[in-house]
Order: structure tokens, then C-alpha cells, then sequence
């Protein structure tokens, strides 16, 4: 047979294989998203994500060193307080849960990267990420708290924050406010790129979240809209966001790669909740490998450009980095 090009020649064994790999991955783009709640002595395992736990703030050094081990050295922090009101008082509370979780994990694990997630739904009553004004969020007296929020994360200890409300204009509001008080060094990764997305589902569980009424429709992005996305991504580089993400991951490499090539700030992607449980509930009935199908998942992003890749996944992507199996 007369053929030039034999694409098969490169696939013949696994040295060559590796050899002309195009993605080469690296551990220190992985953050892991993280729970933590009130109380003591408590590591509970989550329904609807399992091999996920929130813990309590004195429970969560056997997490972080095992991480730091898997050579994990960032982690997201979501907090889960005991008492919501009206105004989430909870998330921008000095002694707040996240707070809290903030000032010990930087005293127990200083070389972990801290990273707050800075929003309103965990504590709200009603569970909106935002103030209401009768059914509506009140995106412009929201953002005073947001940013009350986000400061007080930085005092606690965050190497960065990040805000995922979707307010108009938060990044913007948020740097003036680090900046007024001296955390001019203080990245923010805007989750700019955020759809109204039924993935989230399993977090909601885990961080008792979902709306008490209604949806997030009236602030998260419309998962048919690309260009949208677009002028979310730029708006929030010209605010000063030092890192875009889009989120969720799965359903979006498209959006991963566009916003990649049109703007000049490193790219986040979130492989959210949903995402995460339906590789355990498919792995849990043998329909599919889990290991295998998390790497591949995680390679998709990758290659749709994201620089940072944040999972539920991230001590296990850590090891198969580690093994050779991805990357
Ligand atoms: C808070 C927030 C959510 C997630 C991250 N930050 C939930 C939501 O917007 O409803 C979802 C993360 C996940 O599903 O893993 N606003």
C-alpha cells in the first residue's frame, strides 16, 4: 500500500506516545475546592459527592497535609455557617466560618495557597447570592458587602479571593476596596464566566445554598450565549480580574478556548459539583472507570487552554500526574 502519511507510526508505543504528547500537564495548575463548617470534630461525608467531606475547622490539617503531600498547593475555600439571615451577615463577619477556616489554615499549613470564594448564597437566608429588594438581588448595595467580604477574607489570611455572585461590577469594587486597605497584592480570579448551570446541584447540597425561592437566571450567564461570555471575560480584565475563570468545565471548552485566545490573563476552569458526581454515581455502578474518564475529563480543559484547573478531583489528578497516566 502506497501511503505517505501513516498518522499510526507516532502511536506506536508508549515512549513515542508520550514523546510527542502535546499537553504537558503540571500539578501546580490544580486547586482543590474546599468545605468547611462550624463546629468541632466533624469530617462528614457529603450525599451527593462522595469521597467529598465539609469539615470542621479543627479537622481540616489531615485534609490540607494530604494535599500538600499529593502536591496540591492551593486550595478554594467555601464556608458553611450555622446561622444565615437576610444579609449573610456570616460572610463577611470577622469571626465568620470562612474566616475562621482562613486564619487556621494559614497558621497550620503556611505553605498552602489560600484562595477565598467570595459570595453571599452559603449565607443568605433565602439563599440568593446577593441583597434582595422584594424578588430581585440588588446588584448595586450588594457589592458593598461583597467587597466587605472580600476584604475581610484578605485580613483573615487569603492569598487571593474570588468572587463568584456574578453582581456587575464587583471586580471593580472589590479591587478599590483591597487596595484602600493595603492588599493592593491581592489577586482576584473573577468567576466571570459563570452559567446558570444545573451541575451545581450536588455543591448546593453540600453547602446548603440553593435558593429558597426562584433560580439564578436573573444574574448567571444563559449557558446558550457565547459571545456573552466574551464581553464578561473583557469586562472583568478591565476591572482588574487578574485570573478569568469559566465554570463549569464539562459543557464549556469552547468557551475555554475563545476566552483563551482573545484575552491576555491566565484562565481558570472549574469542573464543578455535578461534574464530579456523575463520575462517582457512573463509576459506583461500573458504567464507566473513573480514573480514566477524570483524566480525560481534565486533558479536555486543558487543552481548551485553561492554565489553572480547579477539582474536586485535584489530590487524585495529582497522582495520576505523578504515575504518568495524564500529562
Ligand atoms: C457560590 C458558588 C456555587 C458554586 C461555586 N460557588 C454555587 C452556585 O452558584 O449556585 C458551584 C460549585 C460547584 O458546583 O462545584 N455562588
Amino acid at each position: 500500500m502506497d501511503l505517505m502519511q501513516r498518522p499510526r507510526r507516532l502511536r506506536g508505543n508508549d515512549v513515542l506516545r508520550k514523546m510527542v504528547r502535546e499537553l504537558r500537564l503540571d500539578k501546580s495548575s490544580l486547586v482543590y475546592p474546599m468545605f468547611v463548617r462550624e463546629g468541632s470534630n466533624i469530617r462528614e461525608e457529603i450525599p451527593s459527592m462522595p469521597g467529598q467531606y465539609r469539615y470542621s475547622v479543627d479537622r481540616m490539617e489531615e485534609k490540607l497535609s494530604e494535599l500538600l503531600d499529593a502536591g496540591v498547593q492551593s486550595v478554594m475555600l467555601f464556608g458553611i455557617p450555622d446561622e444565615k439571615d437576610e444579609l449573610g451577615s456570616g460572610a463577611y463577619a470577622q469571626d465568620g466560618i470562612a474566616q475562621k477556616a482562613l486564619r487556621k489554615a494559614k497558621q497550620i499549613c503556611p505553605k498552602m495557597y489560600l484562595i477565598g470564594d467570595v459570595c453571599m448564597c452559603e449565607y443568605t437566608s433565602h439563599g440568593h447570592c446577593g441583597v434582595l429588594c422584594g424578588h430581585e438581588v440588588d446588584n448595586d448595595r450588594t457589592l458593598e458587602l461583597l467587597a466587605k467580604t472580600a476584604l475581610s477574607q484578605a485580613q483573615a489570611g487569603a492569598d487571593m479571593v474570588a468572587p463568584s455572585d456574578m453582581m456587575d461590577g464587583r471586580v471593580a469594587f472589590i479591587r478599590r476596596a483591597l487596595d484602600a486597605e493595603g492588599y493592593a497584592n491581592i489577586p482576584i480570579m473573577s468567576y466571570a464566566v459563570k452559567f446558570a448551570s444545573s451541575f451545581y446541584g450536588p455543591f448546593r447540597d453540600a453547602a446548603g445554598s440553593a435558593p429558597s425561592f426562584g433560580n439564578r437566571k436573573s444574574y448567571q450567564m444563559d449557558y446558550h450565549n457565547r459571545r456573552e461570555a466574551l464581553k464578561e471575560a473583557l469586562s472583568d480584565v478591565k476591572e482588574g480580574a487578574d485570573i478569568i475563570m469559566v465554570k463549569p468545565a464539562l459543557a464549556y471548552g469552547d468557551l475555554i478556548r475563545e476566552i483563551t485566545d482573545q484575552i491576555n490573563v491566565p484562565v481558570a476552569a472549574y469542573s464543578v459539583s455535578g461534574e464530579y458526581a456523575m463520575v462517582k454515581a457512573a463509576a459506583r455502578v461500573g458504567f464507566l472507570d473513573e480514573e480514566a474518564v477524570m483524566c480525560e475529563m481534565a486533558a479536555g480543559a486543558y487543552r481548551a487552554g485553561c492554565g489553572v484547573y480547579i477539582s474536586y478531583f485535584a489530590r487524585e489528578l495529582a497522582e495520576c500526574m505523578d504515575q504518568g497516566m495524564i500529562g
